[in-house]
């Protein structure tokens, strides 16, 4: 056994994060850690780290017992994680930054470069990843810098490889060679704990599951006795229904209508299209295509130089968001973790941000009407927080997520841009999420969705644009949009026709 976590207790103000919470992790195995938003996942895998102290529990490591862990004991025990988007310095090179991770402090002065770039190459290797070690970590894709941090983690000899949802932000093709990636590290006696939301993925790769529930661990079973529906089951504690999308009320009239969109900043041109009310327009395209680029123009953030955007038949000028605001249109972000919520202020001045003459009386907010509008929000989207008062920084990575679209839904807008609102989410918010798009269109209002998701994405759609290299490619009625057709426009192994 590499570590075993036993009855481990960890309470924030007002939240008791993780009541009681074991978990054992073998070498060579790779362990799923399952559970919804504000399960108590990260928390735990904190505690693992060292970078929080647990109330109460044992920590059982290499033969040892510890009450806590700090950052250097974590370290020294092997035992190293892996964030969606590594903490590695921007400006310095693979090879530097492998040297930081894995070289002790000492001998930081007297630099052998040569000896250096070659276990920096050595260790990429190992992790199956073709980078130039003189590149800057500015210049890595999102699925570089994970290997180079997996590399790391190597380069100091950990045996406990932690993963907190690797996946989530990575295209088709990477996320497929990451989990080859942590199979070959199993092969070679790695323990690893890899959590995400997306369960299919867990099924041919890991060994067994642990299974988080409002901070208890309510299963672990061998992964070969247990199915999707199972996992849910224990995850949610009670069924969950697909619920078929509303078909729209298909209203004739356009409420966004684009032509011949140019922006230089976003490298996009002669994007065309049309959304109409009650329509969700599903844009589909690789990381890079050019999908949030154009969300991006169209709600003024890089705004576009050439081209008419027409909103509810008026030509409009989007110059920067307010414009777009003002025209009824409402934008979350992907990356909502940095532009969707501000996290230092608390749920409830967060939904308000976008509608604040609503919430206030001569120039004043007024506390009650702001928590008249968040709370039924928050109970729509199953927010888990402890407090509506409290700082949104606080909360789980997926409820803060629920919080930037909590935000739009109250402004109410007529046309709706959301980009990924289900990364990082879990399956119930998800449908949830899913349900209240439907609805959303069947009440009238016109979505551009964005999702990486492909599943979700031909699920969700009346139609389904393609892009490719910041290009508009191709526009498919929803009877066309199969996941292959989607695919070969995409990569540009079909040529479509827009329109
Ligand atoms: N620093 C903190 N202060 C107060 N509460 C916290 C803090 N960190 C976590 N919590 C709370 O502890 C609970 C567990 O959060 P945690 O981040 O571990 O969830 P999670 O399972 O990782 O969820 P997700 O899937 O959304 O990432 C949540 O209710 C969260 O709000
Ligand atoms: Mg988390």
């Amino acid at each position: 056994m590499l570590l075993r976590a036993a009855d481990i207790h960890k309470s924030y103000p007002g939240v008791q994060a993780l009541k009681g919470v074991s978990l054992e992790l073998q070498a060579s195995e790779v362990h799923a850690l399952v559970g919804e938003n504000g399960a108590g996942k990260s928390t735990l895998i904190r505690i693992l780290t060292g970078a929080e102290t647990p109330d109460s529990g044992s920590l059982d490591i290499g033969g040892e017992t510890f009450a806590a862990l700090d950052p250097e004991l974590a370290r020294r025990l092997g035992i190293a994680v892996i964030y969606q988007q590594p903490a590695l310095f921007p400006t310095l090179s693979v090879a530097e930054n492998l040297a930081l991770r894995c070289e002790p402090s000492g001998l930081w002065r007297r630099v052998d470069w040569r000896a250096r770039r070659e276990r920096a190459r050595s260790l990429l290797e190992r992790v199956g990843a073709h980078i130039d070690v003189e590149r800057t970590a500015a210049s890595l894709s999102a699925a570089e810098q994970q290997l180079v941090a997996i590399a790391a983690a190597l380069g100091v000899q950990a045996r406990v490889l932690i993963l907190d949802e690797p996946t989530a932000c990575l295209p088709e093709h990477d996320a497929e060679r990451l989990l080859d990636l942590v199979r070959t590290l199993r092969s070679q006696g790695v323990g690893l704990i890899y959590i995400t939301h997306r369960l299919e993925e867990l099924f041919g790769l890991a060994d067994r599951v642990t299974v988080l529930r409002d901070g208890e661990s309510v299963a672990s079973a061998a992964l070969a006795d247990v199915d999707i529906g199972t996992l849910i089951r224990w995850m949610v504690g009670r069924e969950l229904l697909a619920t078929p999308r509303t078909e729209s009320s298909g209203r004739p009239e356009v409420a966004l209508s684009v032509s011949g969109l140019g922006c230089r900043a976003g490298g996009l041109s002669e994007v065309s299209f049309e959304l109409r009310e009650g329509e969700i327009l599903g844009l589909a395209g690789l990381v890079g295509a050019g999908r949030s680029e154009l969300a991006r123009a169209l709600f003024g953030l890089t705004p576009a130089e050439a081209g008419e955007i027409r909103l509810g038949g008026e030509t409009v000028t989007i110059r920067e968001p307010r414009d777009a605001v003002a025209h009824g249109m409402a934008y979350v972000p992907e990356d909502r973790r940095r532009h969707g919520v501000v996290g230092a202020m608390s749920t409830v001045v967060n939904t308000s941000l976008a509608v604040l003459e609503r919430v206030s009386r001569n120039g004043f907010l007024q506390p009650a009407r702001e928590r008249a509008l968040a709370e039924p929000l928050a109970r729509q989207l199953d927010l888990r927080a402890a407090s509506l008062e409290a700082p949104v920084a606080n909360l789980s990575g997926g409820n803060q997520q629920k919080v930037a679209l909590a935000r739009w839904l109250a402004a109410e807008p007529r046309v709706l841009i959301v980009d990924e609102p289900t990364q990082g989410i879990d399956v119930g918010a998800k449908a949830e999420i899913h349900r209240i798009l439907g609805e959303l269109a069947a009440a009238g209002k016109a979505i551009l969705l964005i999702s990486s998701d492909l599943p979700e994405l031909l699920a969700l759609s009346d139609r389904v644009a393609v892009m490719r290299e910041r290009r508009l490619v191709a526009i498919l009625p929803r009877a066309e949009a199969m996941q292959e057709a989607v695919l070969a426009l995409a990569l540009g192994h079909r040529e479509g026709v827009a329109g």
